[in-house]
Order: structure tokens, then sequence, then C-alpha cells
């Protein structure tokens, strides 16, 4: 069960690279003013779901505690950013703050599961 768990972990960060990379590549589009949802934030962002919901279950069947408020708020984040990314998916380019806002997002739940013990 730990090597299951030990995978869905590493394609949880995989959907990280994804998500925070699809960002960190628009960087100077943002600085023009013209920054787009690319297809790796959407695809990063429906990673995290799966794998973070699997890993839910996968440590539940293993009798491990869950932090079911830290969850709970990652889940939330994820859910505005995937519904943010997902809408505008199509929109040539978005407006700055909104753009900036899904990357703070993803940074903020980055440092909620490796802060929150
Ligand atoms: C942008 C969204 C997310 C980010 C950046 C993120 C980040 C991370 C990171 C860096 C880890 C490994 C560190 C650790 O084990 O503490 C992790 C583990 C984990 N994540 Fe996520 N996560 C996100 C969304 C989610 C969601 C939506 C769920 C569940 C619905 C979830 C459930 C879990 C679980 C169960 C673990 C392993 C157990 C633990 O928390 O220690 N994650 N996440």
């Amino acid at each position: 069960m730990d090597v299951l768990i030990n995978v869905f972990v590493a394609l949880h960060i995989i959907g990280i690279a994804s998500l925070l990379g699809g960002f960190l590549t628009q960087m100077k589009a943002m600085g023009a003013g013209t920054p787009r949802f690319s297809p790796a934030m959407l695809h990063g962002a429906l990673t995290m779901l799966v794998t973070g919901v699997a890993l839910v279950g996968l440590n539940q069947a293993d009798d491990q505690t869950v932090n079911n408020l830290k969850i709970g708020i990652k889940l939330a984040v994820l859910v505005v950013i995937l519904g943010l990314v997902y809408v505008k998916r199509d929109e040539e380019k978005v407006d700055k703050g909104l753009f900036a806002a899904v990357g703070g997002l993803t940074t903020a739940n980055i440092f909620i599961a490796t802060l929150w013990v």
C-alpha cells in the first residue's frame, strides 16, 4: 500500500508541476497584460483533484490519519482554481489580476500542504 500511496503522491506532484509550470510560463505575458490559461494548467488542476481524492481514499484504506481540515481547505482552494481555469480556458487573454490570483492560490495550496503538519 505504501508504494501505491507514494505513486499517487508522485502523480500529485506531477499535477502541481503542470499547474504551476503552466502559470510560470505566462509570467512575461502577464507583465504585458496578455496571459492565458494554458491546457497544462487545466490538466494539472484536474490531476490534482483526481490524485488528491485518490490519496485521501488510499490513506484511509491504509488506516492512516488524514487531516480533514487541511484537505478540506486544499480542496476548496482547488475548486476555485479549477473553476476559473475551466471557465476561461478558451479565452485568448484573461485579466491580469485573475491570472495572478490562480498562481497565488496554487502557491498557497503548496504551502498549506507542506507547512501544515
Ligand atoms: C493546487 C492544489 C494542491 C496542491 C498544490 C497540493 C499539494 C500537495 C503536496 C505538495 C503534497 C505532498 C506533501 C505532503 O504530503 O504533505 C500533497 C499531499 C496530499 N494531498 Fe494535495 N495538493 C493540492 C490539492 C489536493 C486536493 C484537492 C486533495 C484532496 C481532495 C489533496 C489531498 C492530498 C493528500 C491526501 C495528500 C497526502 C497526505 C498529506 O496531506 O500529508 N490535495 N499535496
